[in-house]
């Protein structure tokens, strides 16, 4: 696969069918996610896969309860914003209409997508150098979420998508115990994983370039 193609249309996968990810397949695309970096190469990762039917309606179930509370700010949120435009479109760049709607039916089928992937940290494994600067620590996820993007475009390559949630995350305790999760991991994300009921899309809502990335001075942007 070409690697720029994958990378520019590697979506949040709203839609699956029930078929298995064979274990092989999970077994593949982890030997390749492995190689990403981290902080000291601690290696603080571990992978859990999730195809128990009841252990997937419980995460289901648990998901849904902060899902709902999201579905129904955004949904407001963009009726608010398409009111005030009159255009149907006013959301795109933040989530479309259509795209809420999707995570939404994504949602209420969560427990028949045929995996949960819960991504673990040992945070004490991973290397935070922005603790005491009075603001949210964000570096720690650096040393876990290329591990995460890695394992979502190595099942790209086995023909398998994905779709990375947070949501879960609320549920740690709860999730912990249900999955016999150590003591030191914290869950970082739920990825759900299989094979698409759609075509892969051939093109993602992003920003240019030119708002995104500067040269020298954050006024100045980078340009072609
Ligand atoms: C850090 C992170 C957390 C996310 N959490 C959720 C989530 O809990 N539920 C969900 O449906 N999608 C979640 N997503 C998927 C995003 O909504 C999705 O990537 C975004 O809307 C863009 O969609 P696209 O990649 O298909 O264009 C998450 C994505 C990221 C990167």
């Amino acid at each position: 696969m070409d690697l720029i193609e994958v990378m520019r249309s590697q979506p949040a996968n709203r839609f699956y069918k029930p078929d298995p990810v064979p274990q092989e397949v999970f077994y593949k695309a982890m030997d390749s996610a492995r190689f990403g970096p981290q902080g000291g190469n601690r290696q603080p990762v571990r992978f859990l896969i999730v195809t128990d039917p009841d252990k997937r309606a419980q995460l289901a179930e648990w998901y849904m309860q902060p899902w709902s509370v999201y579905y129904e700010q955004a949904s407001a949120a963009g009726e608010a914003l398409e009111a005030e435009s009159g255009d149907a479109k006013a959301t795109k760049a933040v989530m479309s209409k259509a795209s809420i709607v999707a995570a939404n039916d994504f949602a209420e089928n969560l427990a028949s997508h045929p995996a949960i992937i819960v991504a673990c940290a040992e945070l004490e494994e991973t290397h935070p150098t922005d603790t005491d600067l009075g603001r949210l620590s964000i570096v720690g996820g650096a040393s876990v979420y290329p591990i995460v993007q890695n394992l979502c475009l190595a099942l790209r390559n086995e023909g398998v998508a994905t779709t990375l949630t947070t949501l879960l995350c609320l549920f740690e305790p709860q999730v912990k115990e249900l999955l016999g999760i150590p003591e030191q991991y914290a869950t970082a994300a739920h990825i759900v994983a299989g094979y698409p009921a759609k075509p892969f899309p051939t093109k993602l809502t992003r920003h240019p370039v030119e708002e995104i990335a500067f040269m020298d001075s954050f006024d100045n942007p980078l340009t072609a």
